[in-house]
């Protein structure tokens, strides 16, 4: 028995350079390829993540609103329209996620994170954010597809900040490991895996993810410039994080069936994350 934990990256299912525009012909796709596996499956669970992608992103960046992971400047009064903004931006696309997803079959069921979803501590590497709340774990042992989404949450130190999608991965795919759950978390983005120059990268040790990582530009992202949450940087460091606790982590863009193929097995199209074993350079 498998919990699986797919992220439909904002990259991959929202147009890039359009605002507020979804990848209808991709976000379609990639639900086909989920609903095509659930049908069948027996005993696994799912819970789907979403990213943002250009949902909410130009009023981010007019903020300066960032990742709680990261440091930034306290959220002022003037700054919570744009918030509220930001919200209902990414609202509209979680709703459009659901949507397709039940034309399918899946019985997606929304988990906003904002009402359940806090940083904890100060603004920094390796930040933590409590969210068994969320109830992520238990909808989807229930049988549910419980759907979350990066968004704005509270946050002690800087009021508000974004917790991303690959954030929220990274929390449930760990309570998923404590919970003694076998779990396989796929990153659905633009690209069909890893890069490093031109080069997709099958199989990658965490020892070499990690100077992958040094040399990657800070928060490179599809979007081209410093990313609000840390784009590929910020995906290849939590997928290092889930394969040192066990986690089977899979990078792929989801195009011809690879989607489906990780769900049931193993695809070609995809980097991977192979966890060392001891002893071995
Ligand atoms: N070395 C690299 N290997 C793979 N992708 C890279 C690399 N450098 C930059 N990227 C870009 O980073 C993207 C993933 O980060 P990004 O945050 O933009 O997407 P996302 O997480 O799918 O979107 P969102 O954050 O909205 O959910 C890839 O799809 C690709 O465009
Ligand atoms: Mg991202």
């Amino acid at each position: 028995m498998t919990l699986y934990l797919v992220k439909l990256g904002g990259s991959r299912i929202t147009l890039p350079g359009e605002e507020k525009r979804v990848d209808g012909t991709s976000l379609r796709d990639l639900c086909c390829q989920i609903g095509k596996w659930w049908e069948k499956v027996e005993g696994d669970s799912l819970i789907v993540v979403h990213g943002a992608g250009s949902f909410g992103h130009k009023e981010a960046k007019r903020i300066g609103i960032r990742g709680g992971d990261r440091e930034g400047r306290p959220i002022e009064k003037k700054d919570l329209p744009g918030i509220a903004l930001i919200h209902r931006e990414v609202r509209e696309l979680h709703l459009r996620v659901l949507k397709d997803l039940h034309e399918v079959g899946v019985p997606a069921y929304s988990h906003p994170p904002y009402p359940f979803v806090s940083w904890q501590g100060s603004p920094g590497a390796g930040r933590r954010a409590d969210i068994t709340s969320l109830k992520l774990l238990q909808s989807a042992r229930w049988g549910l597809v419980p759907v979350t989404f990066g968004d704005v949450v509270e946050d002690p130190s800087l009021r508000y900040s974004v917790i991303s999608g690959d954030h929220l991965i990274c929390f449930s795919a760990m309570e998923g490991c404590r919970a003694g759950e076998r779990v396989k978390v796929i990153f659905v983005m633009s690209e069909r895996g890893i890069r490093e120059g031109e080069r997709y990268l099958r199989e990658i040790k965490p020892r070499v993810a990690r100077e992958l990582l040094g040399r990657l530009g800070r928060g490179v992202s599809s979007r081209g410039e410093e990313d609000v949450t840390g784009g590929i940087s910020l995906k290849l460091k939590v997928g290092i994080k889930l394969a040192e606790a066990g986690v089977e982590v899979v990078y792929t863009d989801g195009r011809e069936g690879s989607l489906y193929e990780e769900l049931k097995g193993r695809s070609s199209r995809a980097s991977r994350i192979i966890k060392e074993v001891k002893g071995e350079r």
